[in-house]
Parts: structure tokens; C-alpha cells; sequence
């Protein structure tokens, strides 16, 4: 049977020819001498109304059950819909008790629906949020596919913390029989091991030979910021290219597969249906806005940190009592409020923010040049993108690649030289300049969806504090 998305959108069938669908009963309607049912099997927004002229046939549905239905397609006299099934055979497949359905008809809290994740696929919103997190991944695809770039699939399982930010997971196997006697079963065969949070430093050192590649994948984190923009396992777009010394060229790139991402988007049903949700960003409203960054003029905004924190410290100073909780300082990390009024007041767009100070970045970004400031006032070429509503969306940068610098830098960041020995092979053997970016996907998702959270934006959301299904 096809989908009821092939159905809707594929040339009529002739008349009278019977179709069969599956899915599932989202909603029905009786009446003395008809019944309407809608049904859904999550391959589109729409649902399938289901005309039942023989009421008997409908009598045994109820929400949430699942169905094969039999019966002729045509178009539909009511308002909503523009095609229907008129039906003549009817056979639960699966039957659903309506008085305990957990998933009542009434408005579930978004709390209620992350306690009962399992279930909450079947909600409108988050049925239209997985297949636009598909239909983003295609788009990606696309974009590095025309641009040059080979999609490499990284591991998962690793000895290095690539942020340096100590929130790694550790692995070890539940029991240690399966090794040796004298196995650490705190470790994974007798080494300590992460689940990535990264996969930057691998995608280094396949750039190292394919040029241009990328991935997207899952990364872990231990975070303690419980936020709206923070899982404990979420997806990461990482790209890294070899042969570029430009931290403008690395902007480009961001800049580019995003607006094509947006411009995809712009006219998917899917982004509508989540628009209507959030009022008031209407979904006139919500198109024109990303259409506006789609199609403003190139590039987007890009200022130094140096000059952020200069317009930062201005704003905050001429704001009685100040406009900040955190007083904007060079060499302290911006925080999201700063990120924040960046992108929604000051530049009300997406911006870059380049060149951050070397002591508050991970030890792999490359030392620009010294501007005369001394050691204290260094900076690094890379960037954070930060978006209206959201805050950091991206970071980036070069990558030092000057064998001698990268061992100071391990050195000045704590990091032991012998553990990234194979890490500065990269630079002995062959090392070209290079750089690259990661993209939070679920921080895309919501950001052009409007969903509040990136929780609600993955099926199975992991963070602390909820058990795991
Ligand atoms: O800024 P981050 O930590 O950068 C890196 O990991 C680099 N190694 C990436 C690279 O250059 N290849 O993370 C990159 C992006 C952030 O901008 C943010 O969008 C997202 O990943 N991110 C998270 N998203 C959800 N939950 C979290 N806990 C996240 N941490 C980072
Ligand atoms: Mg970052």
C-alpha cells in the first residue's frame, strides 16, 4: 500500500479503483448515518480523512488504534481536506483501549510528552519535527555532496576529550569477564575510553588525506547546564577541509550551507505545521524571517571579539543599572545573554564572532599572529555563529598546524604530548593548513522550527535527570 503522503501528492487513481491505507486513527466523528475518521501514518502533516457511508463499519475505531483500510479515493466536498477515502473495508489490525490511551485528544504539557517519549512520536509536532530533521539531513547532504565533500563516518569510542572541557562520559564494559583476570573493569580493555564529543580531531586526520569531509553524528556530553539548548547525546554537523588558511573561507562555508538548508525550508509543510504551534510567531511571520537571512545580502555580519566586547561594554554602560547580569570584560567568555542581545538587538541577524581570546578556546585552534598586545591579549582564528533567538549555533576554526606551536599549546592547556602523539603526525607528516566547523543539529532544528527546546528536538531526548528508555 502506499503512504498516504505517496497517495496525496501521486496523479488520482481512476475512478473507482480501490486503494488499501495503513495507519493509525487520530481522531473520528460520528454521525446518525455517516462517521469521519482521520488517519495518519506520519509520512506527511496531512492525515487521510476516511468517509464511513455504512457507519457499522466504523464501529469498532477508536483513537489511537491501527487500521488497514480499503476503499475508493475522491475529491472531498468539505473544507480541510481536498481528497478522501470513502470506505469499504475496515480491519483494526491493532486495537487501543480509549480510556487508558495515554495520548488524550486534550493538550498534553510538554512535560507530560517528555515523560512518555515513547509515545509522543504521534504527536503533530513532533511527527513534523522528525521529518524535519530529515528533510535538514538531505539538505545538508546536498549542499557538501555539490560543494566537494566526502561524508566519513567517525568513531564514537575514544581516548581524547577533544573540548578539554572535562565533560566526557566514561565507558567500560557492565562485566569484566569477558577480558583478561587482571582487566580495570572501570576501563575499556584496560585503557580509559570516552564516548566522543567531537569527532573533530578523527575528521582531522581523514581531511588529512580526503581533503574535504564531514559527518554528522552523535556526540556525548556530561552537562551540567540544564538549558534549552543542551542535551547529554545530540547530533553534530562537523566539517573540516584541508589546503585553507582563511578564516573568512570557513565562514563562507557555515554561511552557505545554512542558507541553503534555510531556503529548503522555507516552503516545507512540516516548518508550517510547527509555526502555527507558536503563536506569535505566525507562519507568515516565521517564513519571512528566515527567507530575510536566506536572501540578505553576503555575508552576514562578522566582528571580532575584541569589537563585540567593545559594543557589549558601551550598551552595558549606558544602560541605567546596566543591561547585563555578567559585566562584559575582554578575556572573560561571552555569555548567552551577550550572545543573545549580538544577534536579536545588535546585529538582528545571524553574526559572527571571530578571533576570541587563545586562553578561553580548546588547545587545537590556530595563534593568530600577535597584534603587539602581549601573551595575555592573544587570539585564535575561529569563530562562534550566533543566531537570533538561540545564541551559538556554530564554532570554528583553524586548526594550528605548526608542529612546534600546537606542542606549546598541549603543553599550556595541561595535555599530555605523548597522548596526541599520532595527533602531531598529522603536522610531521604532510601537514597542510586546515579547518573546520561543527553545527549543533537539534540547536538547527529549533532554531527554524521555533520549538523552544532542543529536548523536543530528537525522538529520545537524553539529559540529566531523566531516566532513559
Ligand atoms: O562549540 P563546540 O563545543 O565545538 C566543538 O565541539 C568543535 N570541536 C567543533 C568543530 O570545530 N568541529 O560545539 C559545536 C556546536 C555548538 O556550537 C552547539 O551548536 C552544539 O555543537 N553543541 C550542543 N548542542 C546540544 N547540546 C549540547 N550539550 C551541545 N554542546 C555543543
Ligand atoms: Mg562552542
Amino acid at each position: 500500500a502506499p503512504t498516504i503522503r505517496q497517495l496525496l501528492l501521486s496523479p488520482p487513481p481512476p475512478p473507482a479503483a480501490c486503494v488499501a491505507v495503513n495507519g493509525w486513527v487520530k481522531s473520528i466523528r460520528r454521525q446518525k448515518k455517516v462517521a469521519f475518521a482521520v488517519i495518519s501514518d506520519g509520512s506527511s502533516d496531512a492525515g487521510l480523512q476516511a468517509v464511513f457511508t455504512d457507519i457499522n463499519l466504523a464501529k469498532n475505531l477508536t483513537n489511537g488504534a491501527s487500521v488497514r483500510l480499503q476503499g475508493t479515493l475522491a475529491d472531498s466536498p468539505g473544507a480541510g481536506q481536498e481528497k478522501e477515502l470513502k470506505v469499504s473495508e475496515v480491519e483494526v489490525l491493532g486495537e487501543c483501549d480509549p480510556e487508558r490511551y495515554p495520548m488524550q485528544k486534550q493538550a498534553l504539557t510538554v512535560e507530560y510528552l517528555r515523560d512518555h517519549c515513547h509515545l509522543r512520536a504521534r504527536t503533530r509536532e513532533i511527527g513534523a519535527m522528525l521529518r524535519l530533521r530529515d528533510s535538514t539531513t538531505r539538505a545538508i547532504h546536498g549542499y557538501f555532496e555539490d560543494n566537494g565533500f566526502i561524508h566519513v563516518h567517525t568513531p564514537i569510542i575514544t581516548s581524547n576529550d577533544c573540548e578539554g572541557a572535562g565533560e566526557t562520559f566514561r565507558i567500560a564494559p557492565s562485566s569484566s569477564d569477558a577480558s583478561t583476570s587482571d582487566a580495570k573493569p572501570s576501563e575499556y580493555f584496560n585503557h580509559p575510553a570516552y564516548l566522543t564529543v567531537s569527532s573533530q580531531l578523527h575528521l582531522e586526520a581523514v581531511a588529512s588525506a580526503i581533503s574535504r569531509v564531514y559527518t554528522l553524528s552523535p556526540c556525548f556530553r556530561a552537562e551540567r547546564s540544564q538549558t534549552s539548548r543542551h542535551l547529554a547525546e545530540f547530533w553534530m554537523l562537523e566539517a573540516e577541509w584541508a589546503f585553507t588558511s582563511s578564516l573568512t573561507e570557513l565562514c563562507d562555508v557555515v554561511e552557505h550551507a545554512i542558507r541553503h538548508v534555510l531556503r529548503t525550508h522555507a516552503a516545507s509543510p512540516d516548518m508550517d505545521a510547527l509555526w502555527k504551534q507558536h503563536p506569535p510567531a505566525t507562519s507568515e511571520a516565521k517564513r519571512a524571517e528566515l527567507q530575510s537571512y536566506a536572501d540578505a545580502p553576503q555575508p552576514w555580519t562578522r566582528l571580532t571579539y575584541t569589537d563585540a566586547v567593545d559594543v557589549l561594554a558601551a550598551h552595558h554602560a549606558q544602560t541605567p543599572g546596566g543591561a547585563f547580569v555578567f559585566p562584559p570584560a575582554w578575556g572573560s567568555s561571552l555569555q548567552s545573554e551577550h550572545e543573545r542581545w549580538l544577534a536579536d538587538t545588535y546585529v538582528r541577524g545571524p553574526v559572527f564572532v571571530t578571533d576570541y581570546p587563545a586562553v578561553l578556546k580548546p588547545f587545537y585552534m590556530r595563534l593568530n599572529d600577535s597584534d603587539g598586545g602581549g601573551k595575555e591579549r592573544q587570539t585564535v582564528a575561529c569563530f562562534d555563529l550566533l543566531v537570533p533567538g538561540m545564541g551559538e549555533l556554530v564554532g570554528g576554526s583553524l586548526r594550528e598546524e605548526r608542529t612546534g606551536l600546537l606542542e606549546a599549546a598541549l603543553e599550556r592547556h595541561g595535555l599530555d604530548k605523548a597522548d596526541y602523539a599520532w595527533y602531531l603526525d598529522l603536522r610531521r607528516y604532510g601537514g597542510a593548513p586546515h579547518g573546520g566547523f561543527g553545527l549543533g543539529f537539534e540547536r538547527l532544528i529549533s532554531w527554524m522550527s521555533g520549538i523552544e527546546s532542543v529536548r523536543e528536538c530528537i525522538a529520545m531526548p537524553r539529559w540529566a535527570g531523566r531516566m532513559l528508555l
